[in-house]
């Protein structure tokens, strides 16, 4: 199911969005995506709003760090959050970026 245009979630950066009835948190690290759940393991704070630094995002309420790639918590790899499948689809109306000379 489609639940971003990829031009809408910029390198460093993610978003919440909606998928299947759940809340997502969609970032895009150097043009790769990835999908976990949004609802922080701690107290279920929003890491789409998170501040992205490399593949690890920062939890706005009480700053656990995840790694957007596995869904492992930084200080303990043990606890994980669900991560899943990204697949960027390329349409002929897909924005391409503009180059100059
Ligand atoms: S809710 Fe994410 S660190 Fe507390």
């Amino acid at each position: 199911m489609k639940v971003a245009m990829a031009h809408e979630v910029p390198p460093g950066e993610g978003r919440v969005v909606e998928a299947g009835g759940r809340a997502l948190a969609l970032f895009n690290v150097d043009g790769r995506f990835y999908a976990i759940d949004n609802a922080c393991l701690h107290r279920g704070g929003p890491l789409g709003e998170g501040d992205l630094e490399g593949t690890i995002v920062r939890c706005p309420w009480h700053a656990w760090r995840w790694d957007v790639t596995s869904g492992a918590n930084v200080n303990n790899p043990a606890v994980t959050m669900p991560c899943y499948p990204v697949t960027v689809v390329v349409t002929a109306s897909t924005p391409r970026p503009t180059t100059r000379r």
